[in-house]
């Protein structure tokens, strides 16, 4: 949703070992990896990064920074516990580490790490408490932003996107308003049929008893063919969108960028592509998308190019990433539970109450952050104004003293919609009725065509800790 400076990169990246190694040869780089945290080069690569130099050079922060993730949460002294690392989520080894902070340590704080200090917060309640506390705990990106390792900036600068989920009140209130009505209930309902058929379309064309990559040819399709359609811009044009949108999760990538400098100058393409829209659209009449919204309303009609490219990417990446990582993720996770997955072929009546389930079993942000705005405390902890924060929505998800039996994908669960992954709150997701629509419509689609989506491969998950995605899903479909 925002940048993640350091964060994404291809898996195996920011790996230093393999996890078969011996436990002696482990003890060593547990070593090498903690014993040292004043390591002056990675401390001083990621405080470059983060004092706003995007000239660092990607590959050597990955080589800087390259952890274990397979070493055992457990063996970990507990201050050195990093959520954070990328690592963890590419490999799927973050649990063990969450477990044991919502257990010893709810809300932990990690000083030496890529993203510089921050305090996690891993329950359900202490996270609620933040999302509910903005006058406390603020968005604002001048302060540090939404996401770990977001760079505090005093005035803007050629690199600062400034975007609506990045703001307090009153300006976040404002902006917000602007395009809330593209997501209530009558025109979503109005959107239904289309969704409905692109989504049979997008089904009917997938091969039979052949394996292929369910991320690219189902997820990524139906969620870019949406985007085309919410900002009312060519359907040819929906995979530029979802480039745009994989280039802000890929700017901290070497396989991608060598610096995250140079990954900007292709979302400089995305900005000449949508002021020319802009500023047509103020040309015109008003009508409902997107783009027309923000080019007729008084907050948000003359934005700067920055601003502008802020609020389009925050729109891009929010109806993106999000919902295709939902889309594989409930495919995943009904593989990982065959007899949930029997029960829904038994009774397809219980898709609405298995979309919030996937959504909360997946989590497609792992976290939002905040930034202290006065000295206050935390589940038993003092916070300095200032100190940056993470909600890990991810963790709440798999609260025990919150959520029964938290860690199990159960899709009769009797109150589904009692998660954290929309968050809470005034930034609470202003999509999240058209990301469950699509997929109430994809689920009923699917079970209308196939008996049964067979996940046949390794899935290949992002590197992030951000967006918990997931970049290819191999599946076959059996006939
Ligand atoms: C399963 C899918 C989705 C998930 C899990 C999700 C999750 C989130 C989360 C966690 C937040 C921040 C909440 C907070 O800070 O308290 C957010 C905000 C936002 N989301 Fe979503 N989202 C999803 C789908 C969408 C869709 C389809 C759109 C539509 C374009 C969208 C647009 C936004 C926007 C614009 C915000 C900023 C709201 C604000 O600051 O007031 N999201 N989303």
């Amino acid at each position: 949703m925002c940048l993640t400076l350091g964060n994404a990169a291809k898996p195996g990246a920011w790996r230093k070992n393999d996890q078969n190694q011996h436990p002696s040869q482990r003890a060593t780089q547990m070593n090498n990896q903690y014993l040292n945290p004043d390591d002056q080069n990675r401390n001083g690569l990621s405080e470059r990064l983060r004092g706003g130099d995007l000239t660092v050079s990607n590959k050597e922060l990955q080589d800087a920074w390259a952890i274990d993730p397979h070493y055992p949460a457990a063996d970990i002294p507990l201050d050195r516990l990093d959520p954070s690392h990328p690592a963890l989520f590419a490999s799927d080894t973050l649990w063990d580490h969450f477990a044991r902070l919502r257990k010893e340590d709810p809300v932990h704080y990690h000083e030496h790490s890529l993203v510089g200090p921050y305090w996690s917060v891993t329950r359900y309640d202490d996270i609620m408490t933040v999302d509910k506390h903005h006058e406390l705990f603020s968005s604002q990106q001048r302060l540090g932003g939404i996401t770990l390792g977001g760079i505090a900036r005093e005035d803007d600068d050629a690199f600062a996107l400034p975007m609506f989920i990045q703001e307090d009140p009153p300006k976040h209130d404002k902006q917000r308003k602007v395009v809330t009505p593209m997501f209530i209930p009558r025109n979503l309902a109005e959107l239904e049929p289309l969704i409905r058929q692109r989504a049979g379309q997008i089904l009917d064309e997938l091969p039979i008893n052949e394996e292929f990559n369910w991320v690219k040819h189902v997820s990524v399709e139906l969620t870019g063919q949406m985007l085309a359609t919410l900002f009312d811009v060519p359907q040819e044009d929906r995979l530029k969108l979802v480039h745009w949108s994989d280039t802000v999760q890929n700017l901290g990538d070497p396989e991608f960028f060598e610096t995250p400098e140079q990954g900007f100058q292709e979302l400089f393409a995305c900005l000449a592509y949508f002021t020319e829209f802009y500023e047509a659209r103020k040309k015109e009449p008003p009508k409902f998308d997107l783009i027309s919204m923000l080019a007729h309303d008084e907050s948000t009609k003359d934005m700067s190019p920055q601003e502008l490219l802020g609020n389009i990417i925050l729109l891009i990446v929010g109806g993106n990433d999000t919902t295709r990582n939902s889309i594989s993720g409930g495919v995943l996770a009904l593989n990982k539970y065959p007899a949930q997955y029997e029960k829904l072929l038994q009774n397809p009546g219980l898709i609405p109450k298995m979309v919030p389930e996937i959504i909360r079993w997946q989590t497609p942000l792992a976290h939002m952050a905040r930034t202290a705005l006065v000295d206050t405390e935390l589940g038993g902890k003092h916070i300095k104004k200032g100190d940056r924060l993470a909600m890990w929505y991810i963790s709440g998800n798999r609260d025990e003293s919150y959520i029964d039996r938290a860690d199990e994908f159960i899709i009769d669960r009797p109150n589904p919609r009692n998660h954290t992954a929309f968050g809470y709150g005034i930034h609470r997701c202003v999509g999240n009725r058209l990301a469950e629509m699509q997929l109430n419509v994809m689920w009923e689609e699917i079970n209308k065509r196939f008996s049964k989506i067979e996940v046949t491969g390794d899935p290949l998950l992002l590197t992030s800790s951000f967006v918990h995605g997931i970049r290819e899903l191999p599946v076959t479909i059996r006939g």
